[in-house]
């Protein structure tokens, strides 16, 4: 289904962004330019766009020019029996629509891998934050990338912290001298503050050889779950270990501190061994979506935004001299896309992001582009171009721009 839209959308694009001349070329990243009022030129390029609207839909239809409906005989009660088949068209496909949709959600998963910070929250000084040998401190900033649908919202399915044990001999090991260690993890429930008891909840105790290098990993789905709802009740996590310092056992900073932390031979880069949280999460669907109705996240030509966004159009049919032959909707809402995409803004997919980010690390490969990411159909009741013409009813796929994305 989605890769037949993605093929229209190629010919789709060719034809209705007339104003895409700025997208993907080099020298249209004025970002900060406001979006000028309506002009002459945009009401140009409103009536080309929709110019190129009639010309898809006639391609559709199969008709070289508008059926002549002078010669007519349809009765009104014919007419009445079409109609009503008509909104039967238009709820059928509201509903292929919407099990496409659900389709679609089941799939969203996502990785986010974020490293630690290396300091504490901002309510918190690093002086509170430090506390003995035996006890590290982790703060994660879950920065997610924006999601573009309003009526979905981001779930922790799954979230990891991962620690790396580093090589340390024996002969360095303070207490333990089997090596075995217990280490505590708990999360932090109030800003840490030096001489106070934290209050915290223990997410895991563990007993681990450090004699053996390797990942620790600990399941902190719940308290990345309570950070989600409560973003401004994460003050970290809290590691502990009772038995040996921990910056000997663990590697936290992602360089060797300590001459008798060694790291394996298979990676040059430390900060592959520091700390990490890695979150896996999924996009749900929060509530019914009102159909083809205009959404807060829809932009209006004059309000400043100027990255990609959903512009509504208003296709009238009597307006464009349709009317005497496309006797159902009146209009319809077509919309396009336009804007420009900076860095990571509304990555239709994961080639969308390598693009946009090859781009950011070369501004010689091609910048993204504002196109549709998903279109659905419309069904129109009207006269055929037979003679004398009939009233039928007709599906025209992928008109109506559902989504706007970078790709
Ligand atoms: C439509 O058909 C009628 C009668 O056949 C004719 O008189 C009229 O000129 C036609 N209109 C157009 C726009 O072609
Ligand atoms: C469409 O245009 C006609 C003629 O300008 C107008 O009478 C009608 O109200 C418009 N319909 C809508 C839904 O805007
Ligand atoms: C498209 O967006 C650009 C800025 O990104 C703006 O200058 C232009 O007016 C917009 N065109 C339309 C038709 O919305």
């Amino acid at each position: 289904m989605l890769c037949r839209w993605w093929i229209f959308l190629t010919c789709f694009s060719a034809s209705l962004s007339v104003a895409a001349t700025e997208c993907c070329g080099k020298g249209a990243q004025n970002k900060r330019a406001r979006a000028p009022r309506a002009t002459s030129r945009d009401q140009n390029l409103r009536d080309a766009r929709l110019l190129a609207i009639q010309k898809v839909i006639l391609k559709q239809l199969g008709y070289r020019r508008p059926p002549n409906v002078t010669r007519s005989q349809v009765t009104e009660a014919e007419k009445k029996k079409m109609l009503r088949l008509y909104e039967m068209s238009v709820e059928e496909t509201s509903e292929s629509r919407e099990s496409v949709e659900q389709e679609e959600l089941a799939t969203a998963k996502t990785f986010h891998s974020f490293p630690a910070t290396g300091g504490p929250p901002v309510q918190v000084s690093t002086e509170d934050w430090e506390d003995g040998l035996h006890k590290v401190r982790l703060y994660f900033q879950l920065d997610f990338p924006q999601t573009h649908h309003r009526h979905r919202h981001r779930r922790v399915a799954n979230a990891k912290l991962k620690l790396y044990k580093s090589e340390i001999f024996p002969e360095n090991l303070l207490r333990s001298t089997d090596g075995l260690v217990t280490l505590s993890f708990y999360q932090l429930l109030e800003p840490p503050r030096t001489g106070k008891t934290t209050l915290k909840r223990l997410i895991e105790s563990r007993t681990t050889s450090v004699l053996q290098t390797g990942w620790e990993k600990v399941d902190v789905t719940a308290a990345v779950q309570s950070w989600m709802t409560s973003p401004e009740k994460n003050y970290g996590i809290e590691v502990v270990c009772e038995h040996e310092p921990l910056d000997d056992v663990m590697t936290f900073y992602g360089t060797d501190r300590d001459s008798d932390v060694r790291r394996p031979a298979e990676t040059d880069d430390p900060d592959v061994l520091a700390p990490r949280l890695i979150v896996l999460t999924q996009e749900v669907k929060s509530s019914q979506r009102e159909k083809r109705s205009y959404e807060p996240e829809d932009c209006q030509v004059d309000d400043g935004e100027t990255r990609c966004c959903r512009y509504p159009l208003y296709v009238n049919f009597t307006e464009i001299g349709w009317g005497d032959w496309i006797v159902a909707p009146e209009g319809f809402n077509v919309f396009y896309c336009n804007g420009t995409c900076p860095y990571r803004y509304k990555s239709a997919n994961e080639h969308s992001l390598i693009k946009s980010t090859l781009h950011h690390l070369n501004p010689d490969s091609p910048q993204p582009c504002c196109v549709a990411k998903r279109l659905s159909p419309l069904s129109v009741l009207n006269y055929d171009d037979s003679d004398p013409p009939q009233l039928i009813v007709t599906p025209l796929n992928n008109i109506v721009v559902d989504q706007c994305a970078c790709t």
